[in-house]
């Protein structure tokens, strides 16, 4: 059954082989697993609304400087997990994580973590592009002016870089002082990584960014995404598999609130371990 998805992805260019370099004996790959540094570590991650318990003991590695996706079937806790990265959830009542999420080797659940600051280093786009009811101008501005002090040309500056950095210059620089929501649904998808960006975030989180997106404004985020990873940790939730093979370097299997797998991208798709890794990538459940 394996070899059905191995075929498709063998059609599509899969994202950042391993570098290899040659050494006494043979080759070996030079970012192998082990030495890539570790931007955010997650162990015995426990996650409760309410009395409901949504995660089970998670453990993950997000290697820096990489795109880890995380993919699974529909509530198996993937929006959950990334969501305590930057501990968004706590902008809701009676949700509740336990265990270790190391940031740079500081647990971010521990009492005393500064929110504005880790939300400014762990920034997130979500399904829905969500640009503020203001200019595309406006958009990036305001984030900016939460976190500096900024003068006007070293404001447009900065708003300029971002827009450039989230490949959406050329298409807006006209436009800046036109409404962010009258832009097409990929752009303004880009409109808000590039709000992201602007905040000289460490990590972005990615949920489902795509779901909502034409094909072609797809290929674009698609495309971002590999250019922004060399400034940038990325983490993607994503349901669609050749999304996730086409853009990642290691892949997280969820189900069930647990984390089944997580491996190289290649490995996932190519020769999973587990049995549920396999009946997922094809096609036996959704
Ligand atoms: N606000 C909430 N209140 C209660 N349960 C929730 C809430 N959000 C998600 N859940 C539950 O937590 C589990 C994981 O959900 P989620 O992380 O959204 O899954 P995924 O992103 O993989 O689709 C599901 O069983 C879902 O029903
Ligand atoms: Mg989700």
């Amino acid at each position: 059954m394996v070899a059905t998805m191995t075929e498709t992805i063998d059609r599509v260019p899969v994202a950042a082989p391993l570098r290899v370099e040659e050494v006494a004996g043979g080759r070996r790959a030079v970012d192998d697993f082990e030495t890539l540094k570790s931007k955010i570590s997650v162990s015995h991650l426990d996650f409760f609304y309410g009395k409901q318990q949504a995660l089970f003991d998670n453990s993950l590695e997000i290697k820096e400087n990489r795109v880890t996706a995380v993919i699974g079937p529909s509530g198996c806790g993937k929006s959950t997990h990334i969501r305590t990265f930057n501990r968004i959830y706590e902008l809701y009542r009676d949700q509740r994580a336990t265990g270790e999420v190391l940031f740079d080797g500081r647990n971010v659940l521990l009492p005393g973590t500064d929110l504005l600051d880790l939300r400014r280093r762990v920034g997130m786009i979500f399904q829905k592009p969500s640009p503020f009811p203001m200019t595309v101008f406006d958009n990036i501005a305001y984030g900016l002016k939460l976190h500096y002090r900024l003068g006007r040309s070293e404001l447009s500056d900065r708003v300029e870089d971002a827009l450039k950095r989230a490949a959406l210059w050329d298409e807006v620089k006209n436009k800046l002082k036109e409404p962010g929501l009258a832009l097409s649904g990929g752009q303004q998808q880009r409109l808000c990584i590039a709000r992201a960006v602007a905040a000289e975030p460490e990590v972005i989180l990615m949920d489902e960014p795509c779901s909502a997106i034409d094909p072609v404004g797809t290929a674009k985020i698609e495309e971002l995404i590999e250019e922004l990873k060399s400034s940038y940790t990325i983490v993607i939730v994503t349901h669609n598999m050749q999304q996730a093979a086409r853009v990642s370097d290691f892949t997280a299997f969820f189900y069930e609130g647990r984390m089944v797998e997580f491996d190289r991208t290649t490995q996932i798709f190519g020769n999973p371990h587990e049995r549920q890794t396999e009946d997922y990538i094809t096609g036996r459940f959704s």
